[in-house]
């Protein structure tokens, strides 16, 4: 009977790990919650909970990148996907001196997660290491680690928020996009820019491009993904911008 209720009880206790938590308009509490939220957990207490800093730092950041607080990957084991049917030309060092860039230091997996340059807290340009700001595995954890439970390298290494250095198999990013447009007004929808926002705007809603100019803006990976929000897709997640019912996203832009 005791041993029932236990069961009983561990079944609960799994269904509310998988509950809609993770699928939040906010850092907390979704996957790219590295402070002690749910995908990979870190409960240094220099870290003290705070989410903005695995990504972003007020002072001492990357200006190219919005006061980036981590290392960018150089790009060069990059393999690039290239048709005979595209305009468009990408490299590796482009993708990853762009914004692109900002994702693949966590998502390439060669820089671990848990590597930024400042941390509150702790003296400027110290940094900090797996070594000093302890992780474990959260409960809604997708990825694979090399070290998942802890120490001195979470690098991202399997799983589906694993994208490796091969991008041959993934959409291309760092792209402009005007270039593309140009060349096939046909196939591709128009871009606007409203001040300095650059984007392409479709029936179901707008996607941003990046860039100073329509010359020169790019399509990159937040051009699809917004880092800060895992609820614009409904309740499937993956920080996409829009659902893709009817495939809206992708006719955004491809006038298919
Ligand atoms: C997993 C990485 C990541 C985390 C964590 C993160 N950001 Fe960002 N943030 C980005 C990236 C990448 C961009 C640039 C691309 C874009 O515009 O979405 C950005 C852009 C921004 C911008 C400028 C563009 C905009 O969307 O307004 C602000 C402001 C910002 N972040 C604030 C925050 C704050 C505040 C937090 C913590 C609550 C935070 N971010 C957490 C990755 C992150
Ligand atoms: C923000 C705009 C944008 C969105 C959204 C977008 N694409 Fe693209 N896509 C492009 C651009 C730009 C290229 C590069 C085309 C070129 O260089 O000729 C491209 C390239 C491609 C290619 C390769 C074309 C070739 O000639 O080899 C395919 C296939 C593709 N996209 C499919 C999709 C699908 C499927 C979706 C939805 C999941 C999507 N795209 C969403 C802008 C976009
Ligand atoms: C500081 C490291 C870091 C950065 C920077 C980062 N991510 Fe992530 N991201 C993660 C981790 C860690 C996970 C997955 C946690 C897990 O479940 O194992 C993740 C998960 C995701 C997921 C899967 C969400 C889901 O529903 O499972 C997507 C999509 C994603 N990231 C896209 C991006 C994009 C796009 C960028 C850049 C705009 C970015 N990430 C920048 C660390 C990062
Ligand atoms: C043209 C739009 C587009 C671009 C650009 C794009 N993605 Fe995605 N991404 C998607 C869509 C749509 C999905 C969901 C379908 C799928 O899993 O293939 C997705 C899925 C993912 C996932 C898996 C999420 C999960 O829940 O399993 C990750 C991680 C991811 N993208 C990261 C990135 C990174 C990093 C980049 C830049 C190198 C990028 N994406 C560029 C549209 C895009």
């Amino acid at each position: 009977m005791k041993k029932t209720f236990l069961f009983a009880a561990a079944i609960v206790l799994a269904a509310a790990s998988t509950s809609n938590a993770q699928f939040t308009a906010t850092i907390a509490g979704g996957p790219h919650d590295l402070s002690n939220g749910s995908a990979v957990r870190n409960s240094d207490a220099a870290i003290n909970g705070q989410t903005c800093v695995f990504c972003h730092v007020p002072h001492g950041g990357s200006p190219s990148l919005p006061l980036w607080n981590r290392a960018n990957p150089t790009g060069a084991a990059y393999q690039v996907y290239a048709s005979s049917s595209m305009t468009g030309v990408a490299t590796g060092a482009g993708i990853a001196s762009g914004i692109s860039g900002a994702c693949m230091s966590c998502h390439d997996g060669t820089i671990a997660v848990d590597v930024v340059t400042n941390v509150n807290g702790l003296p400027f340009g110290t940094g900090t290491t797996g070594g000093t700001v302890a992780f474990t595995a959260g409960p809604n954890r997708k990825g694979t680690y090399s070290n998942g439970t802890g120490g001195s390298a979470n690098l991202m290494s399997g799983g589906s928020p694993f994208i490796g250095s091969d991008l041959r198999n993934d959409h291309p990013v760092a792209i402009v996009y005007q270039t593309v447009q140009t060349a096939d007004p046909g196939h591709y929808l128009p871009v606007t820019q409203v001040g300095a926002k650059i984007y392409i705007n479709g029936a179901a809603g707008q996607l941003p491009l990046y860039g100073t100019s329509t010359a020169n803006a790019t399509v990159e990976c937040s051009s699809c993904h917004d880092s800060h929000n895992n609820s614009l897709n409904g309740t499937s997640g993956g920080f996409l911008r829009m659902a893709n019912t009817g495939s809206q996203m992708c006719k955004t832009c491809h006038n298919k």
